[in-house]
């Protein structure tokens, strides 16, 4: 099958292209052409025709969504849009890769895991550009499937952050005698590459729509980071705090689980606790090095 991957050198898209690796790919990074850059969009989707698109590209950069509003706009909304026109042209569907940040505005009590016909109110920018972008596909491309997933971790580490939460946690960890984490944001911890095998499961279906996708359980930033320093065997200890202790540009959802709804009525395998998806990144992390 023809597969055209955005942000394919990101932590989600790295793992497609391992995952996906046996189908004709088109992975495109953001040095291959911006997906802001209609003419650019257009001028590949059209010359290499994919039967499936997945959109994985977006500025992830929570806090510094709420200084660049526009550009975050620019790119989860209108990119995302732009992918949405150009699948439908083509008559590719589209996989368009979405997050627990369009909840916990307003209803910062909730705790109970949202599904997907759970009605979305963002809290912060970074939420209302990507809900913005899941609308723009949603009303622009006919054969959509929006995956909302949470807390991503990949070996590739999240190239635009310049690591991700495990790594970030680890150098913590190795450098200062305690560290500080949040423990009042509650929410499930994602391994892209189980993420990218579940994607793979959905190709070859016609299940349209939104769906969440996540680990299963939850924890919190503290609980997370606990268990990544005693995964690594680093004793270091992990203090809890509040949101109030630890102030972001950013305001972050107190509870952003997302219930695995859809999957099950689907029937399909819930994916894996969270905390054994965490042992297999480490695995994973250690392979490649030595590669
Ligand atoms: N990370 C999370 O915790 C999380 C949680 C829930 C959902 N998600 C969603 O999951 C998806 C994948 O996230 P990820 O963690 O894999 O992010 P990532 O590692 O930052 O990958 C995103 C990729 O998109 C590229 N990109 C950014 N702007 C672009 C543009 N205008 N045109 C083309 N490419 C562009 C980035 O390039 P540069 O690195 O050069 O900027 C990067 O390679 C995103 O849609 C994100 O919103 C992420």
């Amino acid at each position: 099958m023809k597969i055209l991957i955005t942000g394919a050198n990101g932590q989600l898209g790295t793992d497609l292209c391992k995952v996906l690796k046996e189908h004709n790919l088109l992975p495109l990074t953001i040095n291959d052409g911006d997906i802001c850059d209609w003419k650019f969009l257009q001028k590949t989707v059209s010359k290499f025709k994919p039967a499936v698109i997945i959109n994985t590209a977006a500025y992830v950069r929570v806090d510094d969504c709420e200084d660049r509003r526009e550009l975050a706009f620019q790119i989860n909304a209108l990119g995302a849009r732009n992918v949405a026109v150009a699948a439908e042209e083509t008559g590719a569907s589209l996989i368009h890769i979405s997050t627990d940040y369009v909840f916990g505005g307003k209803h910062l009590t909730h705790t109970i895991p949202y599904t997907e016909y759970d009605t979305p109110i963002p809290c912060n920018t970074y939420g209302e550009s990507k809900l913005a972008g899941d609308n723009y596909v949603m009303h622009l491309c006919r054969r959509h499937i929006i995956v909302r997933s949470s807390a991503l971790f990949g070996t590739a580490g999240a190239l635009g952050k310049g690591g991700n939460f495990v790594e970030t946690i680890l150098r913590l960890g190795r450098e200062k005698d305690e560290i500080k984490v949040v423990n009042d944001q509650v929410f499930s911890p994602t391994f892209t590459y189980d993420l990218a095998v579940r994607i793979a499961e959905l190709l070859g279906t016609r299940y349209y729509g939104i769906i969440n996708v996540t680990n299963s359980g939850a924890c919190s930033w503290q609980e997370f980071a606990t268990e990544i320093l005693k995964t690594a065997g680093i004793k270091t200890p992990v203090i809890p705090i509040s949101s109030a202790e630890y102030p972001t540009r950013a305001r972050r959802p107190s509870y952003s689980v997302l219930d695995n709804f859809q999957s099950r009525l689907l029937g399909l395998k819930e994916l894996r606790h969270w905390k054994d998806a965490l042992k297999d990144y480490f695995i994973q992390r250690q392979t490649q090095k030595q590669d």
